[in-house]
């Protein structure tokens, strides 16, 4: 928020619009404001808490997309990677929460949800919970504190 300014700015006034002054955001308020949905994201893939996931290890030998993975093979997923794909995401390294949003001919681009949780049966039994702290803790915040740099 310190970096970003622009982005605060346009949260905080999203919130006062949508969900007022007389009280803090709450969870059922979780689809109303979009362009705070879109920094939930943002937050997610800019710099992902989980950059090469937990490391799993095959099994069996197995074939994908052509390469042959041995018994016992450590595996780890790029979760950066693919949040920092320039064949998904433009402008990469900066923090752009409008990208997630449809504005004009602009499609949003990949939920962030769908890759930073991990895969499969595996995936993060505490995805809901990340996911609603995040959102409560930043829109909560966001009603009531102006974040910025020490004068
Ligand atoms: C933004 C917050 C979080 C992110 C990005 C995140 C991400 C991840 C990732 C990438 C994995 C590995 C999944 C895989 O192996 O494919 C994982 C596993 C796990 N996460 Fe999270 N996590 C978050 C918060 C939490 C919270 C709040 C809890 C618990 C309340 C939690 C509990 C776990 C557990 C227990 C596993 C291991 C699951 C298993 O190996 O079966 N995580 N998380």
């Amino acid at each position: 928020m310190g970096m970003y300014p622009d982005v605060q700015q346009k949260a905080q006034e999203e919130i006062n619009r949508v969900i007022g002054s007389n009280r803090l955001p709450q969870f059922e308020d979780r689809q109303r404001p979009p362009y705070v949905d879109a920094v939930v994201k943002e937050v997610l893939r800019w710099h992902p808490v989980a950059p090469m996931g937990f490391r799993h290890m095959s099994s069996e030998a197995d074939m994908c997309h052509g390469y042959y993975i041995p018994k016992g093979a450590l595996i780890i997923a790029n979760i950066w990677g693919f949040m920092h794909d320039p064949n998904r995401y433009c402008d990469l390294m900066r923090f752009h929460p409008e990208r997630f949003l449809s504005i004009g001919d602009h499609n949003p681009e990949p939920d962030p949800h769908l890759f930073v949780f991990g895969f499969g049966r595996r995936k993060c039994p505490g995805n809901i919970l990340a996911d609603a702290t995040i959102f409560l803790t930043m829109s909560q915040s966001l009603a009531v504190f102006n974040i910025g740099r020490v004068v």
